[in-house]
């Protein structure tokens, strides 16, 4: 953050003062100017002069607002669990200012006929957001179209989940990563192998094994391993920009880390449920902790945590993903839908973690804004309160207590492994490009239709393509 760049005494539309200011490391008291979506000014207080309102924040904490690089908010197709509008005001209640949407909807993304479609429904969003198109088998002469009409990243289900989109092959995989690593946006991996899966999933079911930890029988952490590893070695191979969606195993953390090491564009998230849960919660949970991939031991999370703190993990993210209660809450494993909701208790999870002192507030905000802001390419206007960034900001009172309450929700699908939870630390204001979408923990009025796609300001230059002369394209193309 760079501090004391302004012009003395102009008028502003808003200050903030009183607050510590954390951004890229650092914690200032300083007081923060916003005029219009950006912000105008930073300074020692008192020094930026006036402003239509001055809001006094003292004892607050001010930082970036998150940003989610994995929800499902469900529209077209499914919008009784969720829809853009529920969504986007679960993430502005959450602290959460730029969502990234995953494709698996119905229709999914694949084309840019649906990826029209979705942008029209994004319409009523209160957050930014991006949109992801699909990577999968059937639609690799869409990919191009895609990208060309404004897919702000893609997603390749190499595991089967909701919606049950058919992973594909690693031939199929090659080629798309070929083609994307020319337009350099990322490719975000549900890296779990369907085949292993399948193959145990069938042998429990037939054996009659239905039970919640049979879940995790059919999907042991080397389905993550493998995925990993194969997805890893074809980035490499291809130049593309890779990303691991919700890590959930100590295992899939080495080929994660070698692949850094050997210098594959490679990025990691992982979600609340895989930090704070672990089997002992099966018991009680039975089939609401259901999440693809599974929850694992305390010694995963234990190994999670530190490669969160460590940097080999690079991100938060939630895998928000809402289902309704009678989809949720099933005798037998197998038939209740996998997921929950997330983008709204992300940061009480997490600032709990920092009030713990399992991670500080500097590195939290590295990990929920700055490093997803760089790896999506919305680095330097997002993640970073700086001169000239977009007013993408939260309020978090660091020391309000909190109950995770499904019924207080604002997604539809509300069922949540977190029910009774006591948190510490919430986000008390949130602001998207200067405006207030959430104001002292409730919604704000006339924001629906205020989060706007981030295409304009994302900056994702060509990956440096490996072995183009091995592309089919290339090849098909003599
Ligand atoms: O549990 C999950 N649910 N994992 C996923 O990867 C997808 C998600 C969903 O869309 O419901
Ligand atoms: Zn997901």
């Amino acid at each position: 953050m760079v501090v004391g760049q302004h012009f003395n005494m102009k008028h502003h539309d808003l200050i903030f003062s009183g607050a510590h200011i954390v951004s890229g490391g650092k914690t200032k008291l300083i007081d923060m100017a916003i005029q219009g979506e950006k912000i105008s000014a930073l300074g020692a207080p008192g020094t930026l002069g006036s402003a239509e309102k001055i809001f006094d924040v003292t004892g607050k904490y001010i930082i970036p607002g998150a940003i989610d690089v994995h929800v499902h908010f469900r529209e077209p197709g499914y919008s009784y669990k969720e829809d853009w509008y529920t969504g986007t005001q679960a993430a502005a209640m959450g602290g959460v200012t730029t969502i990234f949407e995953m494709p698996n909807t119905n229709p999914p993304t694949r084309s840019a006929v649906e990826l029209s479609e979705k942008k029209a429904l994004a319409e009523k969003a209160c957050v930014d957001f991006g949109i992801y198109g699909l990577l999968a088998e059937d639609n690799l002469n869409e990919i191009d179209s895609l990208i060309s009409d404004g897919a702000n990243a893609f997603k390749c289900f190499m595991g089967n989940t909701f919606g049950n989109l058919p992973s594909p092959s690693t031939g199929a995989m090659l080629e798309g990563f070929e083609k994307i690593a020319k337009a350099g946006l990322r490719i975000s991996l549900h890296a779990e192998t369907a085949s292993i899966m399948a193959h145990r999933q069938k042998k429990l079911e037939e054996a009659g094994k239905n039970e919640p930890l049979n879940h995790l029988d059919a999907r042991p952490e080397i389905v993550a391993i493998e995925a990993v590893s194969r997805a890893a070695v074809l980035a490499e191979w291809t130049g593309a920009r890779i990303h691991v969606l919700h890590i959930s195993s100590a295992g899939e953390l080495r080929p994660l880390n070698e692949a850094k090491i050997r210098g594959v564009d490679i990025t990691g998230e992982t979600c609340p449920c895989y930090l704070y849960l672990d089997t002992s919660n099966y018991e009680n949970l039975r089939s609401v902790i259901r999440v693809n991939p599974p929850v694992r031991t305390k010694s995963d999370s234990d190994e999670i945590w530190k490669a969160l703190r460590n940097g080999v993990i690079d991100m938060i993210a939630t895998d928000h993903a809402p289902h309704t209660a009678a989809e949720k809450m099933k005798e037998s494993i197998w038939e209740a839908d996998c997921g929950f909701p997330g983008v709204e208790t992300q940061m009480p999870l997490m600032l709990t973690a920092v009030n713990q002192g399992k991670i500080t507030l500097e590195h939290y905000v590295k990990i929920s804004s700055e490093n997803p802001a760089r790896a999506f390419g919305l680095w330097p206007h997002k993640g970073n309160i700086s001169i000239g960034a977009h007013a993408d900001i939260t309020v978090i009172d660091i020391h309000r207590k909190e109950t995770i309450k499904a019924a207080n929700l604002h997604s539809r699908g509300k069922i949540t492994p977190f029910e009774n939870f006591k948190t510490t630390g919430a986000p008390v204001h949130t602001l998207v490009r200067g405006r207030f979408v959430q104001k002292d923990r409730n919604i704000c009025s006339d924001i629906k239709g205020h989060g706007k796609q981030v295409s304009d300001i994302q900056k994702m230059p060509p990956a440096k393509p490996n072995n183009a002369e091995h592309a089919i394209d290339k090849i098909l193309e003599k």
